[in-house]
């Protein structure tokens, strides 16, 4: 055989390496995805007419053809250790003084901080640089041999990238599925009307556990490394956990972005507490914050007790999720009709507060997940999402439960609810004449995104309407002082502070205020391109379909809500009695006109992500609307721009990866002004 076609192969192989590391490891990839995919097909194409060539590290021989019967057993030649948690500050300090009594060490101490990731502890052993195998924790002692289905995570190197390793080397990480492949897996089994898995965690263990590496091969898992086990043969370059992190991920091995060399507990407790303000955000699922005592030298020095290592400890996030039973169920009536089940729940303390309601979302969830009142329920929490019922808990169902069922009259005026076919949710047909509506419709209005009329919170609000004292937004400008004083719980002093507050709120931009009507389907970005578009309110009223059609982002549906708005003779009142009561609409800046600004960023598709350093996102995306940009929420390949602050996370990849520029919050002052 021509020797020629072997150092083609082994040269297509080297490039598809890089090209894995630079994709999966550093995340940023310098060829488009279907160079991968011709040069992969050229590696198959050699390889099939020369099977003789084919090694276990070729990139093509991930997924091997035969199912396992079972998994082996592997003995960790080095056990794989636990943590011990704290849950909350006092805790973490005593573990830090800990550290100092026993090292005898008075300055503060450095840690890497690092997320502590919800899947499965794993053992890669490298020998020569080649994976020879993988085994799950298990007992600590004794795992599972799962080589077969880790080999076909793309992320895991099957040979480590240059020549610095040791000979034996263990790698120790997390195998995880990042939610958006857990999203889309469920949807898949949805589908297909098949289980789905309860939470990213059981996804990636069920996931890992296939007998058939094929199914494991489908299944969207990733690994980051985190420490290493067997090290002989040579050392790992490095005398810190940082850098050995740092080795791991020249090695090849995929190591989480997140991590953070920090000084002293002041600077754990903050990088605890940013990683928690985006644990939302964040790609993968998280329970907690691992701290590790960055030098190697006082790891060793501290040693372990009983299964857990005296240098580490791990500090957890009050859990997202929790089990309470449902004591009944109410209808909240929205803004707009939309009719909610709400599930009342025995209190549980969950995502860091104690609820006692959460959202059952609509009908067609409730059938979905077989919820009744009586039912045990898992409660989930997450960030500033509205609590809701996740699933029942299997076999917790009693005789006594009671099935759910929809109302055929408004809780709160009796009108009749209607379902729209294709629709999940039913709504009130009351309008303005069911006084929930009135009062939520009211809420919007004041709400500060709109008229931000400051002191006017949502009880005041339901107080007033319940009390007939307020019916529309417009009375809001005719309540006195007396009337006001009237109320239960209102001084004087308070009631003089919201009829000022009330004289400040009547300038409205004509994009707050177009906003603030509450017209259905019209959000912020909707009312700030109306407001572009037709410059002043009695255009936006009397514009007709097509003109509306023409508007940046309305689509039919849209444009019909907003026409269907304004025939309606009660919202044509209200906004005349705001006219009347003095609301004076800004003139709307004609500079804010798209086809009047020469900007660079004109009609450009914007996702702004990560912290601006002093401006809200809020105010870069307000700017950015009003000179025609359009700002979305993720990155596609039709993204113009992705404007980067402080610890951009995904998006910054992704934009990287699909090429997509990349600016700061200056080059974006800067291009306005172009
Ligand atoms: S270090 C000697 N680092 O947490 C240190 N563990 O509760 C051993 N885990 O079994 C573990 N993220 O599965 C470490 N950044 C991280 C981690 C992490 C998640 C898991 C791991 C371990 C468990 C202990």
């Amino acid at each position: 055989m021509p020797s020629s076609i072997k150092k083609e192969i082994e040269g297509l192989r080297k490039n598809l390496r890089y090209h894995a590391y630079q994709y999966y490891v550093l995340d940023d990839p310098d060829v488009p995805d279907a160079e991968y995919d011709r040069l992969y097909k050229q590696l198959l194409a050699f390889e099939e007419t020369h099977p003789e060539l084919i090694t276990p590290d070729s990139p093509t021989q991930r997924v091997g053809s035969k199912p396992l019967s079972a998994f082996g057993q592997i003995q960790h030649q080095l056990p794989m250790l636990s943590l011990d948690n704290v849950f909350n500050e006092e805790a973490l300090y005593a573990f830090d003084q800990r550290v100092h009594d026993r090292l005898l060490h008075d300055e503060a101490i450095e840690y890497t901080a690092e997320p502590k990731l919800d899947g499965l502890a794993i053992s890669l052993r490298y020998e020569k640089g080649v994976l020879i195998y993988a085994a799950t924790r298990g007992d600590g002692t004794t795992g599972e041999d799962v080589t077969q289905n880790i080999r076909t995570l793309k992320s895991v190197p099957l040979m480590l990238l240059g020549k610095d390793f040791p000979d034996v080397l263990e790698v120790r990480g997390e195998v995880f599925m990042p939610k958006a492949g857990f999203a889309e897996l469920n949807r898949q089994a949805r589908l297909k009307e098949e289980k789905e898995f309860a939470n990213p965690r059981n996804a990636a263990a069920g996931s890992l556990r296939q007998l058939d590496p094929k199914i494991t091969a489908k299944r969207p898992l990733s690994i980051y490394c985190y420490s290493t086990g067997v090290v002989e043969g040579g050392e790992l370059a490095g005398s810190t956990q940082y850098e050995m992190l740092q080795q791991l991920q020249v090695l090849g091995l995929p190591v989480c972005r997140d991590i953070r060399r920090v000084r002293g507990v002041k600077a754990c407790l903050s990088y605890y507490q940013d990683i928690l303000n985006r644990r939302d955000k964040l790609a993968y699922d998280i329970d907690g914050i691992v701290y590790k005592v960055d030098a190697v030298a006082f790891q060793r020095r501290l040693g372990f007790v009983a299964r857990a290592p005296r240098w580490a400890i791990a500090h957890k996030f009050p859990a997202q999720e929790e089990i309470s039973h449902i004591l009944d169920v109410d209808f909240q009536v929205g803004r707009t009709g939309a009719i909610t089940p709400v599930a009342r729940l025995a209190p549980v303390f969950v995502g860091g507060v104690t609820v006692s309601n959460a959202t059952l979302h609509n009908m067609d969830e409730i059938r979905r997940k077989d919820v009744r009142v009586g039912d045990q329920v898992i409660v989930r929490r997450a960030g500033d999402v509205i609590p809701e019922v996740v699933r029942v808990v299997p076999g917790s169902r009693k005789a006594s439960s009671v099935k759910i069922e929809m109302l055929s009259h408004c809780p709160v005026c009796d009108s009749v609810i209607e379902q729209i076919d294709g629709e999940a949710t039913a709504r009130c047909t009351g309008g303005l004449y069911c006084s929930a509506q009135r009062a939520e419709a009211i809420k919007h209005f004041a709400s500060r995104k709109a008229m931000d009329i400051d002191g006017l919170g949502n009880k005041l609000i339901e107080q007033l309407v319940a009390q007939a004292l307020i019916n529309t937004s417009a009375d809001l400008y005719r309540l006195t002082l007396t009337s006001l004083v009237s109320l239960e719980r209102m001084g004087e002093k308070s009631a003089e502070n919201l009829l000022l507050a009330l004289e400040q709120s009547k300038q409205p931009t004509l994009a707050k205020f177009l906003y603030a009507l509450g017209i259905r389907e019209v959000g912020e970005t909707t009312a700030m391109n109306l407001a572009n578009a037709f410059m002043s309110l009695s255009t936006v009223q009397n514009a007709e379909i097509d003109a509306l059609l023409e508007v940046q982002d309305i689509g039919p549906v849209v444009a019909q809500h907003i026409v269907h708005f304004f025939q309606q003779q009660p919202n044509l009142d209200v906004i005349d009695q705001l006219q009347s009561a003095g609301i004076k609409i800004k003139d709307h800046q004609r500079t804010q006109l798209t086809s009047d600004i020469n900007s660079e960023l004109s009609g450009k598709i914007i996702v702004i992500t990560g912290t601006l350093p002093g401006m809200s996102r809020g105010e870069a995306k307000e700017k950015l609307i009003a000179i025609g940009a359009k700002v979305t929420g993720s990155v596609s390949a039709k993204t113009d721009y992705l404007l980067a602050g402080d610890n951009a996370g995904s998006k910054l990849s992704k934009a990287k990866k699909l090429g997509v520029k990349v600016i700061n919050l200056e080059s974006m002052l800067a291009l306005l002004c172009e």
